[in-house]
């Protein structure tokens, strides 16, 4: 719980927020000492078993990649999503997100919608599992993948869930793929870090999935940035790998018993 309400005051920090997304404990691990906040992203049905959707992720699924993000985070608050029909009513979430509390040790969940899901918030938040909110685009639910707040009553909707949201208590909200007048709105208008994905520099702070920003997830959206090619970097490795062995260069005795 501190280190959630220590979160929640990064709102008035003139410093950004630094979010990312971790399937592993090798890249939690790395990414540990830079960031402020690491999700792990149901996003991982598409990047890591190439699901068309996020609808196929299990709650197992969830499960089994946070426990190995936990052994990398020591210092980083961490944020599990709540997969697809997995918090369909009160009950049942309330339910799923103990599990996944208890068996991951994470200090959040996240989950996505406005008011639809607001009576599913509240229950968490009573029973003191903090919870992250997600707005605009909703992968869970989306039709299509078009950034949202172009329509006025759009707007209206996203703004009026970022206000619901802060009054049933979350602690923070990602806002996904919102036009960037919109997420400034929404910044000022709250008291809690909003972090954007594809919703402008306006936002408290900044989440992206690790695997694209790196170079290993071939996507081609217009909200990612590639800082690295790790692709090319495994490949050479492999490449000098093989040429050793075919060689008989490595192993060496050095490498021997
Ligand atoms: O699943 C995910 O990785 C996410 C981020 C894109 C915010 O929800």
């Amino acid at each position: 719980m501190k280190k959630v309400l220590e979160f929640k005051q990064k709102k008035n920090n003139k410093s950004k927020i630094i979010c990312l997304t971790a399937y592993s404990k090798n890249v939690a691990a790395i990414i540990d000492k830079h960031c402020d906040l690491i999700l792990v992203g149901d996003s991982l049905g598409s990047v890591l078993y190439n699901f068309e959707s996020t609808k196929k992720v299990t709650l197992d699924m969830m499960i089994e990649h946070s426990k190995s993000v936990r052994m990398g985070v020591k210092k980083s608050i961490m944020v599990v999503d709540m997969p697809y029909n997995s918090y369909r009513n009160p009950k049942e979430a309330l339910k799923n997100a103990k599990k996944i509390i208890s068996k991951t040790k994470c200090e959040a969940v996240k989950l996505e919608g406005g008011k639809k899901v607001i009576k599913v918030i509240q229950t968490l938040i009573k029973n003191n599992i903090p919870v992250m909110g997600h707005l605009g685009l909703l992968p869970q639910s989306a039709k299509n993948y078009k950034f949202k707040g172009k329509k006025t009553t759009e707007r209206k909707i996203i703004l009026r869930d970022s206000i619901l949201l802060e009054e049933a208590g979350v602690f923070s909200i990602v806002l996904e793929c919102i036009e960037s007048s919109l997420a400034r709105k929404i910044t000022q208008t709250i008291n809690i870090p909003t972090i954007g994905i594809g919703a402008s520099a306006y936002c408290d702070g900044q989440v992206l999935v690790t695997d694209d920003l790196i170079g290993l997830n071939k996507i081609k959206a217009r909200f990612v940035k590639r800082y690295s090619n790790i692709e090319k970097q495994i490949n050479d490795a492999v490449l000098k790998f093989k040429k050793d062995v075919v060689k008989s260069k490595f192993p060496t005795k050095k490498h021997s018993y």
